[in-house]
C-alpha cells in the first residue's frame, strides 16, 4: 500500500519553499505517529528542510543529482526499494505529483486559518479519489481518501 501524507490549507497550500506555513503541534505529532517505522519516500528539498531524525533503512530520498545510500533517481526505483511494505510519501509538491499515480490512499490534514506560501499539493481529482474517513478537530480537518474502483 502506497500513501501520500500531507498537511495543507483549504487552498492546497503546503509550504513556503523553506518551511511549513504553520505550526500545529497536535497535527504534526499525528503525522510522526502515522509514519513511525514505515518506509518513507521524500524529495531532496523536503529532506534537507525537515531535519527529521529518520532511520537509514526507513528513508528513500528522491534526487536527480545526489548519489549514495538512500538516494534514488526516479520514483519507480524508490518504490521498488521499499519492497512489500507500507510506504508513505511525505512530500514535497514535486514528489507528491510523481507519486500520485502510484498511490492507493491520501492522508490529508486541512489546517484551519489563512497562510502564505508558494508550494501547493497537486489537484485531488474527485473522479479518482473518494473520502473514506473524515474527522473534524479544533485546529484541522483530517481526511483519508481512497482510490475509487
Ligand atoms: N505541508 C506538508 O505536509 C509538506 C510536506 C512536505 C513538504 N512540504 C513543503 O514543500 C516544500 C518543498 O517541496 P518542493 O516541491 O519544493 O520539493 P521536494 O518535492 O521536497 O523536492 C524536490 C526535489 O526532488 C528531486 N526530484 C523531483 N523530481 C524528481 C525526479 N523526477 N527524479 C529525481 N529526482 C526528482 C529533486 O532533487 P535534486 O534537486 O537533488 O535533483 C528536486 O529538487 C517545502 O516548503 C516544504 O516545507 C510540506
Amino acid at each position: 500500500m502506497l500513501s501520500l501524507i500531507s498537511a495543507m490549507d483549504k487552498n492546497g497550500l503546503i509550504g513556503t519553499g523553506k518551511a511549513l506555513p504553520w505550526k500545529v503541534e497536535e497535527e504534526y505529532q499525528r503525522y510522526l505517529d502515522t509514519v513511525k517505522g514505515k518506509k518513507i519516500i521524500v524529495g531532496r528539498k523536503t529532506f534537507e528542510i525537515s531535519g527529521l531524525d529518520l532511520k537509514d533503512e526507513q528513508v528513500h530520498i528522491l534526487s536527480s543529482r545526489s548519489q549514495g545510500t538512500n538516494y534514488y533517481n526516479n520514483i519507480e526505483d524508490a518504490i521498488k526499494a521499499c519492497g512489500e511494505n507500507d510506504i508513505f510519501v511525505t512530500g514535497g509538491a514535486e514528489v507528491y505529483k510523481l507519486a500520485m499515480p502510484h498511490a492507493d490512499r491520501l492522508y490529508i490534514s486541512v489546517i484551519k486559518g489563512d497562510y502564505e506560501g508558494s508550494i501547493y499539493f497537486p489537484n485531488i481529482d474527485a473522479n479518482i479519489w473518494e473520502v473514506q474517513h473524515h474527522e473534524e478537530l479544533p485546529e484541522y480537518d483530517y481526511y483519508i481518501y481512497r482510490k475509487k474502483g
